[in-house]
């Protein structure tokens, strides 16, 4: 049962995403950070840090993912990206760009950085730093992704998709593929923490959805060998949820500026889990015996439709962040999944008609 601390068999980690710092200079009305920042005096040190990729790398972790707020934002960015690359973990900076210059980025590349993913929120200035609530940030990720094809680094650019910009999709495919990017993710905002705040101005409509399906599937063909297009619609256009995170304590864990060991960026948002700390318990215990990571382990906490469903080991139920936020029930069926109980009730609130009129204009801006 979700809840009691029973321990279900795991593989080892494959991938950690750091959360190096809740800070960052930009606003998006989409982010992903929790509603409540963590302060800078509780960040873990260097040291800290060190020491957990050192941890990471001994149970089997690949890819350690440098994400924020904004990475840049720690002063000993080089030193982490230099004692991860240490232990062998494959290192990918996932950046607004901005904290970043050309020294730095050389100094980065020399430390052993071996993947860029810069976000862009719009193809134009006047677009992105409107939806970024930063003037200047276009502009200056056209440098670091200048900077990062100096160096022969692989750049993956990512474009959280939502109703201002889903219709300039094909632009950004363009813009992707002039900045000399090898991958473009377009992922459709997913809301919770401040999206939640903002899905009447966010949600893309029905029709918006199928046009960029089907922008994605020419630009697919047409740019083949050039650059791979990942497109991540949105969870309520959908019939069946996807695997988040791969499913829950499967694949990957986060860490966050405190130390703290998530299952997921959202996993706070289920109030009665208890998150350990890498100050207080090594990463192997808290993956393989921690409360939060066994609580939906395996398949027993399943209620129904998804306990005896034959498509549960292949999503997993779906979200559980979106299952608490929608039914109060961290173990109900995600009321994406057309089979949940709760599924007319997420249709109601997509936005329908197709209708430009209805895109509320104002948008609740990230806190600092
Ligand atoms: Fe997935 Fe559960 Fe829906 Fe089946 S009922 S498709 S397991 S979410
Ligand atoms: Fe937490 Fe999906 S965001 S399980």
């Amino acid at each position: 049962m979700a809840g009691q601390n029973h321990i279900v068999e795991a593989n080892p980690p494959m991938a950690m995403l750091a959360e190096l710092t809740h800070r960052c200079p930009l606003a998006c009305p989409y982010c992903s950070n929790p509603l409540q920042l963590k302060e800078q005096s509780d960040e873990l040190s260097t040291e800290d840090w060190t020491r957990v990729f050192q941890e990471a790398a001994a149970i089997g972790v690949l890819h350690v993912h440098f994400s924020g707020g904004e990475p840049a934002s720690r002063r000993d960015l080089v030193q982490l990206v230099k004692a991860a690359a240490d232990v062998d973990l494959y290192t990918n900076l996932i950046t607004s760009g901005v904290g970043l210059n050309e020294k730095r980025m050389a100094d980065l590349v020399e430390a052993g950085l071996e993947h860029v993913q810069l976000s862009i929120q719009g193809t134009t200035a006047e677009e992105a730093d409107y939806i970024a609530g930063y003037i200047g940030g276009h502009s200056r990720k056209m440098d670091v992704a200048n900077w990062v094809r100096s160096h022969d680094l692989p750049l993956t650019i990512n474009a959280v998709c939502h109703r201002h910009n889903i219709e300039a999709l094909e632009q950004t495919i363009q813009l992707s593929v002039d900045l000399g990017a090898q991958r473009l993710e377009v992922a459709t905002v997913q809301f919770h923490g401040w999206a939640e705040k903002n899905k009447q101005a966010l949600m893309p409509t029905r029709q918006q959805d199928e046009r960029a399906r089907k922008t994605v599937v020419a630009a697919r063909e047409r740019l083949k060998g050039v650059l791979v297009i990942d497109y991540v619609p949105a969870d309520y256009h959908a019939t069946y949820p996807k695997a988040c995170m791969g499913g829950w304590g499967r694949v990957g864990l986060n860490v966050d500026p405190t130390g703290r060991v998530l299952p997921c960026h959202a996993a706070e948002s289920i109030d009665w889990l208890s998150f350990d700390n890498v100050r207080e318990k090594t990463l192997a215990d808290i993956w393989y015996k921690g409360e939060a990571f066994n609580a939906f382990r395996g398949f027993d906490w399943m209620e129904e439709p998804c306990r005896s469903c034959d498509r549960k080991s292949v999503d997993f139920g779906g979200c559980r962040c979106q299952a608490m936020a929608m039914t109060g029930n961290a173990g109900a069926t995600d009321p994406v999944c057309s089979k949940s109980p709760m599924h007319a009730r997420l249709l109601d609130q997509i936005a329908e008609p197709d209708d430009p009129a209805q895109m509320s204009p104002s948008l609740i801006y990230r806190g600092r």
